[in-house]
């Protein structure tokens, strides 16, 4: 019956009128002013059974050591790692490992180097996002090290060119934290303390720091409103999967350094966002003492820095509380029980702290798996002329550009992009050939890498194929007419330190020029870390097919091969908007920093950044956010919505009543609306669909994400029903004045379901309050599928 459907032309954009909202805070009294706000909560240690069992056990470890122990736990030492924290050898208590960085454990031989947060967000799929936090996890673990700085939930990526955005997820923040939540709660379950990084606001490399002879860090002035619903959105997911630590940023936030900021660590992360594990600084991220233990800083990395020696006088002369002392250490120890009780209860192996026992590898066959397989699924194929991908049974492929093949560099297993230290910077670029992932702490320092080249030799070696190539020239010849494909790996490095001078190359600009000026079959592979404009041979008619490759980590060979025969269909989606032009990103193209030894960036467009800022100045994309082809097609509709328990008695806020716990007030958790999804197959090959929603939230954005994932594989004519849960926090914005997050229980909410944020096949409006017109669309959306599928 479904295989016989006719498919109707759907809803292609949605039919509602939108006006972008008069919101803007431009004129905000408050911007860039850091309120007071004292004294730092302490710790409850209530937020569940798994939270109380970790605060009696370290309240018990607090109350045997003495003032110089608590102190001297306060800070980072001198170890085996980038950091360590203090051991208590007379109470057995171990020192713990803190290493980078958030896709794999950096700086140890025998360690995977996994696919970067960017190319995981591109996955869209929840169950990889769980599975990759759980195999990190495994990693460190297994190396003995306790704590990994990741999964990396800022930068957001409000600039195109940040050199940091490939770190994290998606510059979406419901995206965003679907992965910081799923990653955590895996890497957590190993016994592995999850970091989440870096509070608050440090969305440009240019001033992160206070630099001699120029001044301070820049300020980054977010609103209330602005830093509740994009930047602080994506860690409540983390907290609320049990986080057990924290690092707040290098620069300032509305003129306060964020790891002595008292709103943002006391106030919004403490006492709204009930966090009970530990907040550590950024690396030489404390500029002051007193003032940072005061405003809630827990762990000072990599040393004590102002601390030591200091905190032991402040707390002494009274300049700071000898309860927050104690409040530091216990939720130091806390942090470390309470991950070993989520590992023992996911049945997770104990491993013991102490380095002379660990194993030497962690890398092993299912990581290189599961390294493949994301490295597959984050693939997202965004042109495909004459459904010419699959290659099929190709005989002879030409394979240019440097992105091919993994070279040895100049500076041996130091490139030193970054500034040196051994395997400090395990990057690939122009020199060192294929780039599977970006530079900085969050680079890694893989095992071994699996290059395109490798990859695709041994596919056509298997069926005595031929292979020519050229990696040098960027206008390489002869043209070979027979050529079944000719391959080109172009790429886009970023890195920690650094925003990006451009979203493009001239070189690999030139080179599929002159390619696609010679041959018929131009396949063009982008291994990029974030935005990279294709603009304009993308409509070069001889550009066949391209690839948005990401930052796929070590397997990334097999991963492209895989994907490029046809092993797996693709469903990556952009987790990010692609402009025509570089200029289409406006003033977040740019990193910006005002004159003066203060600098201050205003993020003046508050909630209006990537495709939000698209949709409202109504620019056109070259592929817009959420956009990703398959090698088969899909159809989703909406079947039926029905509103929670939680919806029923129309609250605009959440219960008062109710206490908060970790990952903010429990009403925000809450389920309030159902959304039953229905993707169909109506192609010819098996794949994955990957249905997104999104709700038009009045006073707020045209389009948000709200909800998503990847549905399969399902085989040609079959379809399959998918529920999406929208919480209270989905549907909320932030209100500054009554300091809550508010449903607008009597606007009308738009919903849409689709297949990106701009390609969007059935919607409805609701009412919250009105749970009868719910029903009522119940009703609809089921005649509706009655009539498409001819039931
Ligand atoms: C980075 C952090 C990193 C730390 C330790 C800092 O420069 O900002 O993300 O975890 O170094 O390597």
């Amino acid at each position: 019956m479904w295989l016989t459907i006719v498919f109707v032309v759907l809803l292609h954009g949605y039919c509602y009128s939108y006006t972008a909202p008069s919101y803007t805070n431009e004129t905000d009294p408050y911007l860039g002013l850091s309120p007071p706000v004292y004294p730092a909560p302490q710790a409850k240690g209530s937020s569940n059974q798994h939270w109380a069992d970790a605060y009696s056990k370290a309240r018990q470890l607090l109350s045997e050591l003495t003032f110089e122990e608590k102190v001297n736990l306060t800070g980072g030492h001198v170890g085996r790692c980038v950091g360590n924290t203090a051991a208590v050898p007379r109470l057995g208590w171990e020192p713990m490992c803190l290493s980078d960085g958030p896709s794999g454990v950096r700086d140890f031989e025998f360690a995977s180097g996994f696919p970067a947060g960017i190319h995981l967000g591109a996955t869209f799929d929840k169950n990889l996002m769980y599975r990759y936090g759980k195999a990190v996890g495994e990693e460190y673990r297994d190396l003995g090290l306790k704590i990994a700085l990741g999964p990396m939930g800022g930068p957001l990526g409000r600039i195109a060119r940040g050199g940091r955005n490939w770190e994290g997820f998606s510059n979406d923040p419901y995206l965003s934290g679907a992965a910081m939540g799923r990653v955590t709660k895996g890497m957590q379950e190993t016994g592995t303390i999850a970091v989440a990084k870096h509070w608050l606001g440090n969305e440009q490399e240019e001033r992160r720091r206070a630099e001699l002879g120029k001044g301070e860090a820049i300020s980054s002035n977010i609103d209330d409103r602005t830093l509740h619903e994009l930047y602080a959105f994506a860690f409540m997911d983390a907290l609320r999967e049990g986080a057990a630590a924290v690092m707040c940023s290098y620069q300032r936030l509305n003129n306060s350094y964020a790891c002595q900021n008292s709103k943002l660590i006391n106030g919004v992360l403490k006492e709204e966002l009930g966090f009970e594990g530990m907040i550590m600084s950024d690396w030489n991220a404390v500029y002051a003492g007193v003032a940072s233990a005061n405003a809630g800083l827990d762990l000072n990395m990599p040393d004590a820095g102002w601390w030591g020696g200091n905190l032991t006088d402040a707390v002494n002369n009274g300049s700071v509380d000898a309860a927050r002392l104690d409040d530091m250490v216990v939720r130091h120890l806390a942090a470390a029980f309470y991950v070993d009780l989520q590992a023992q209860k996911a049945g997770s192996i104990h491993r013991p702290r102490s380095q002379d026992q660990t194993p030497l590898v962690a890398v092993t066959t299912e990581h290189d798996a599961l390294i493949r397989e994301i490295g597959a699924a984050g693939t997202v194929l965004v042109k495909n002329k004459g459904d010419f991908l699959p290659l099929k049974n190709p005989r002879f492929l030409t394979i240019y550009g440097y992105d091919a093949e993994s070279r040895p560099n100049p500076w041996g297993n130091n490139p030193g992009i970054f500034g040196g230290g051994p395997e400090e910077n395990w990057a690939w670029n122009t020199y060192n050939g294929t780039l599977i992932t970006g530079g900085g702490s969050g680079s890694t320092t893989p095992a071994y890498v699996i290059s395109p080249f490798h990859a695709i030799v041994e596919r056509m070696a298997a069926v005595q194929g031929t292979v020519r190539w050229n990696f040098i020239s960027d206008n390489p010849g002869p043209p070979y007419p027979d050529a079944d494909a000719c391959l080109v790996f172009i790429n886009a490095y970023a890195s920690e330190k650094f925003d990006r001078v451009s979203l493009t190359d001239e070189f690999s600009d030139r080179l599929i020029n002159n390619l696609a000026a010679n041959f018929t079959n131009v396949v063009v592979i982008v291994h990029s870390a974030g935005i990279r404009v294709v603009d304009p041979w993308i409509e070069n008619p001889n550009v066949t097919a391209v690839l948005f490759a990401g930052v796929p980590g070590q397997q990334a060979g097999n991963s492209i091969a895989d994907i490029l025969w046809g092993d797996v269909n693709p469903s990556g989606r952009l987790p990010y908007t692609v402009a025509k032009n570089e200029s289409d990103y406006g003033e977040l193209l740019n990193s910006t920093v005002s004159e003066g030894p203060f600098p201050q960036d205003n993020f003046t467009e508050g909630l209006y950044i990537d495709y939000r800022a698209f949709d409202r100045d109504n620019i056109e994309p070259r592929f817009e956010f959420g956009f990703g082809l398959s090698y088969t097609t899909f159809e989703y509709w909406i079947q039926n919505l029905m509103s929670e328990p939680a919806w029923t008695d129309h609250r605009e806020y959440p219960n008062a009543s109710r206490p908060v716990v970790q990952g903010g007030h429990p009403d925000l958790w809450d389920p309030v609306l159902s959304v039953r999804v229905g993707v169909g197959n109506t192609g010819t090959r098996a794949g994955y669909g990957v249905p997104q929603l999104y709700v038009s939230i009045p006073n707020a954005p045209k389009m948000q994400l709200r909800g998503f994932d990847r549905v399969g594989p399902l085989q040609p004519g079959f379809m399959r029903y998918e529920t999406f849960y929208l919480t209270r926090r989905d549907l909320s914005i932030w209100d500054v004045e009554a300091q809550s997050w508010k449903l607008q229980n009597s606007q009308d909410y738009y919903i849409a379901v689709g297949a990106s944020s701009r390609d969007l096949h059935d919607g409805t409006v609701f009412r919250p309050s009105m749970a009868d017109q719910v029903l009522d669309k119940k009703q609809k959306s089921q005649a509706f599928v009655e009539a498409r599928t001819g039931l």
